[in-house]
């Protein structure tokens, strides 16, 4: 096996991270996997970081990010849905690392007590992401990442999504510097991965 990022493995075409067992990290299923076998350079997720994760879900992706922080790092994971969040709540009981929250992201006064935070990522099928984001970077120091899953059709379901991914990238600029973006095609369709910094 094969450590390509720091505590994230390849071994032939499957990645991993390893928590208290070696977890297979599936790119159909959680973006940032695509994005890093689609060859990201810049991942910033890293050992001992304290994460807000927007969009927590049923914790897949958490999960992976509990692995890759590990003991010393902390995900704080908010989650609007009171059903999905049951799932996460069940799924991460054994991380002692993840906070799940239940909270809509779009209000980061409601959790504003977390305090500053080394890196945000969201993945929130919205209309709104930058908006979102631009809310929530207040948690982040200056020169600090941000990931954006983005999908293209919960902003416009109809317009190209190249269109889509400019209007946003135009969006982001204005506030942010853009460091990387990457598609998740074969993995995920219309979707564009950013890595910038606030
Ligand atoms: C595409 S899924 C996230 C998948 C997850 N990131 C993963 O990789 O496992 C989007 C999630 O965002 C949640 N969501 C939507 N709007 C939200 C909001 N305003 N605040 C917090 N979560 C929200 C949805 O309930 C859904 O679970």
């Amino acid at each position: 096996m094969e450590q390509i990022l720091p505590g994230i493995y390849k071994k032939k075409d499957k990645l991993t991270t390893k928590g208290k067992s070696i977890e297979v990290w599936n790119p159909y299923i959680s973006k940032p996997a695509a994005a890093i076998l689609n060859g990201l350079k810049d991942f910033p997720l890293k050992k001992g970081q304290k994460v807000l994760y927007l969009g927590a879900a049923h914790g897949t992706t958490v999960s992976h990010f509990s692995n890759i922080v590990g003991d010393k790092g902390l995900i704080y994971g908010v989650e609007i849905s009171t059903k999905i969040i049951s799932n996460l709540v069940e799924k991460v009981k054994k991380k002692s690392n993840v906070v799940p929250l239940l909270e809509d992201a779009r209000f980061p006064e409601k959790y504003g007590w977390i305090g500053n935070v080394d890196l945000i990522y969201e993945d929130i099928a919205q209309r709104d992401p930058v908006e979102i984001l631009k809310r929530n970077t207040k948690f982040l120091k200056k020169g600090t990442y941000f990931m954006l899953a983005l999908k293209a059709k919960s902003i416009d379901s109809v317009k190209d999504v190249k269109v889509t991914y400019e209007n946003v990238l135009k969006e982001l600029k204005k506030d942010f510097e853009i460091v990387e973006t990457i598609t998740l095609e074969p993995y995920e369709r219309d979707h564009l991965f950013i890595v910038g910094k606030v």
